[in-house]
């Protein structure tokens, strides 16, 4: 079992760091059926760039890229959360199929509660936690993130691609 995660935020990069960790984004494969739950890894984190709102990271476990995730400022509602402002959202989460079952999930899903806190801390923003939404048929995502702290705060049904359950983890918990 790996020890520990490293969250690279590709917007501190410089232009030739960045364009390493996007080839290697790009190389990122997801396992069949799971496209039902998260978009192409590369794509989402071109818009995660392309968007102030939005910190996209690199995942990174032993010097390799393993996943990608993006935590995003003012859009908790598309996760069912009752306000924008109040948690910043998860969103945009993978791990590389090859690297799936190893715990790498949990740790990186923790890892980015902690880098929200510390952006919250910088920036004055207020939020008090981060918020994600799950389709209920993705039993590896509930667990991964049950076991990185997140609660299970019910249904949300807004989502394009079926029935999904909002999950929340405060900085406090
Ligand atoms: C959800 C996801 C991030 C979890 O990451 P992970 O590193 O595999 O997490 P874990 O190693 O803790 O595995 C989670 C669960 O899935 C199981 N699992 C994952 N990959 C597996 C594999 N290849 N073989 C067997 N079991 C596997 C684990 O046993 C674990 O189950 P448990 O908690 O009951 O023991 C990852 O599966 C993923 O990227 N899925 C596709 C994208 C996705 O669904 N993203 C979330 C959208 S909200």
């Amino acid at each position: 079992m790996l020890e520990s995660v490293w969250l690279i935020s590709l917007q501190d990069l410089d232009d030739d760091a960045r364009a390493i960790h996007l080839g290697a984004v790009a190389g990122l494969e997801l396992a069949p059926g799971q496209h039902d739950f998260v978009g192409d890894p590369l794509r989402m984190v071109l818009a995660g760039l392309a968007e102030d709102s939005r910190r996209p990271y690199v995942i990174e476990a032993d010097g390799d890229a393993v996943g990608v995730l993006t935590l995003q400022a003012g859009a908790a509602r598309l996760a069912g959360w009752p306000d924008d402002d109040s948690a910043w959202l998860l969103r945009g989460f993978l791990i590389d199929r090859r690297q799936q079952g190893r715990g790498l999930g949990p740790l990186a899903a923790a890892a980015a509660v902690e880098a929200a806190a510390k952006l919250t801390a910088r920036q004055g923003s207020g939020e008090a936690g981060v918020v994600l939404s799950v389709n209920e048929r993705n039993s590896a995502g509930l667990s991964a993130y049950r076991s990185a702290g997140f609660v299970d705060h019910g249904p949300y049904l807004g989502g394009s691609s079926g029935p999904q359950r909002t999950m929340y983890r405060s900085f406090a918990g």
